[in-house]
Parts: C-alpha cells; structure tokens; sequence
C-alpha cells in the first residue's frame, strides 16, 4: 500500500485507498486463516497469573515453547479486567484472539470451578489460593517415581503449613490414590482443623523420622487470616529440616520443597546445598510434566469450546 502512514494515530490519518486495501488484505488473512489443513495452526498458549510466580509462569512458558506453541504472558493485572469486563468475558475474548490455552494463578480459591461444566477456552489451574495446585503435585509425583519407584506403600511426611498449602491439598489428593502413606506435621495451627481420612498428623517432628521423604512447606503467611496465634521465630528450632535434624534418621531420604523456600527457616542452607536436596530435580521435571499437560488438554477434542468465536456461525 503506497504512503501508508508511520504513525496511525487517527482514521483521518489514511486515505480511502488505504481503507480499500486494508479491507482486502484483512479478507485474505480472515480466509487463510479458516482454510483448514493447508495452513495448520501454531496453538497459542498463555499465562494468567494474577499472583506472582517464578517456577510455575516460567516452567510453562517453556514448555508450551518446547511442544512448539506460542506463548503469550498476558498480564490480567492491567487488562479490562480493571474496567469491570467479567472472567468469562475476558477468556472468550482471549479464545477469540487465537488464544487456546490459559494456564491461571489467582489467590482466589475456586476460581476456576464455574467454568468446568462449560468453558469458553481451555484452562489450566496453575495454584488457586488454598485449595488446589495440581501441575505441582503431578510433578511431584514423577519426581517420587523417579527416586522411590514405586510408591505404593511408602511414607512422604508434609512438614509445615499443611492448613493453608494448596501443594499439600493436591498431594493429599494424588499420593494415597498411588498407595503412598501421607503424615501431616506442624505445629497444630498449621495443620488442617479436622481429621482427613487415611492421612496421619502429628505436631512431633520426631513422629516423621521413619518416613522415605520430607516433603517441606513455606510459611504461607500472605494466606493468613490474622487468626494465627503462632510465634513464627519459633519455627526454625521446632520444625525447620537442617542435616543436624535429620542426623537420627535411619536412612539418608530425599527432601522436597515446591519452592519458593525461605532458606533459614523452614529449611537450612546446609540441607539445600546437601546430596538430600530434590528440590532442583522438582524444577527440572516441571517442564515435561507440563508440556504433557498442555498436550493432553490441548489434543482433548473438546467441540464445544469456542462456538461463540466461529465466524461460519448463522443468526
Ligand atoms: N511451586 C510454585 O508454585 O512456585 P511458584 O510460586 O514460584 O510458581
């Protein structure tokens, strides 16, 4: 298109044979684009994380590079979210774009439980608040596998704030269904306030020390609800993991973190820099684990998702 401006600020900006030839050029995209097979699509995969993160945002941003997707980080901080536009209305947006796939963090438990009747775009909870972190606990899983083999019948002790870990909430789920024994440790106001059927729970660090696997959990103090009545600097002398805690143990076990871990409270430098560690075998399996998951979701033939985008659509 000749002299077609530098700077489209305004419609005013460009003359009728622009207009013309942008018509144009759009109605062939629009075609090429829905022409099918000859031009397979690249899917478009996308983070949406309304919460911060480093291991779980980036792990999938390069896995969704690794199957050969795009990847777009998009920032639901400063989107239309902020002008009133409902969740709903910003993933069908999304949907509309292009987009195939969101990978979602939110504080908010639960976010995602509406959409899982009907959904206008494929979801992925990558943490939601208290309640669920599944990707996390299916990395785990792998990374168990990989060190005990099989796990049925094995002890994974969960050290920390049981209460308000969403990691712990997928592990209690996922774990026992393989066979694995689950105990729960922490002083009490970090462990869950009523009893979960088949998962054991102690306040006695020593109660753990026969177990295959530590399984360490930050302090989530940003999910506190001021109800706490807990001495946090206690924390470190009764439940914090260094090597000469875990001296009395029978056996050298494996220790996990899902990270990010405040290294000096719940677990020593020592230990992080020690042959126990897996928390980098964690991070490292991150990224297959979630390039089956976004292959699995995104090969799940689901027809239903993305009607309202269909251009073919009759009134
Ligand atoms: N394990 C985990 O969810 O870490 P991030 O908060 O860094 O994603």
């Amino acid at each position: 298109m000749n002299n077609f401006p530098s700077v489209l600020e305004s419609t005013a900006d460009l003359s009728d044979k622009h207009i013309q030839g942008l018509l144009e050029l759009a109605s062939k995209f629009q075609k090429r684009e829905s022409s099918g097979p000859s031009f397979p699509k690249i899917p478009v995969v996308s983070t949406f994380f309304l919460e911060n993160s480093t291991r779980t945002k980036n792990s999938f941003a390069v896995a969704a590079m690794r199957l050969g997707a795009h990847y777009i980080d998009f920032n639901p901080e400063n989107s239309s979210l902020n002008k009133g536009e409902r969740l709903e209305e910003t993933f069908r947006t999304l949907h509309c774009q292009g987009v195939e796939l969101l990978i979602v963090r939110a504080s908010e438990s639960q976010l995602l439980s509406e959409f899982k009747k009907s959904t206008p775009i494929r979801l992925i909870n990558g943490g939601d608040g208290t309640h669920q972190h599944p990707t996390q606990a299916l990395l785990d899983l792998m990374t168990l596998q990989n060190e005990l083999g099989n796990i049925s019948g094995k002890k994974i002790a969960i050290i920390g704030d049981c209460r308000h870990s969403r990691v712990a909430n997928s592990l209690i789920e996922l774990l026992p269904r393989l066979g694995m024994k689950i105990t729960l440790c922490g002083p009490k106001h970090f462990l869950p306030t009523s009893n979960i059927p088949n998962i054991e729970m102690t306040t006695e660090l020593e109660d753990t020390f026969d177990c295959d696997a530590l399984y360490l959990l930050r302090i989530q103090k940003e999910r506190h609800i001021n109800d706490i009545d807990y001495d946090y600097s206690l924390y470190p002398d009764e439940y914090g993991i260094s090597l000469k805690k875990i001296e009395p143990l029978k056996k050298k076990i494996p220790i996990y973190h899902p990270g990010p871990a405040n290294i000096g409270m719940e677990i020593g430098e020592d230990v992080i820099h020690s042959p126990f560690y897996r928390g980098y075998h964690q991070v490292k399996n991150s990224v297959p684990m979630r390039m089956a998951i976004i292959q699995a979701i995104l090969q799940n033939g689901d027809k239903s998702i993305g009607q309202a985008c269909r251009l073919d659509q009759v009134l």
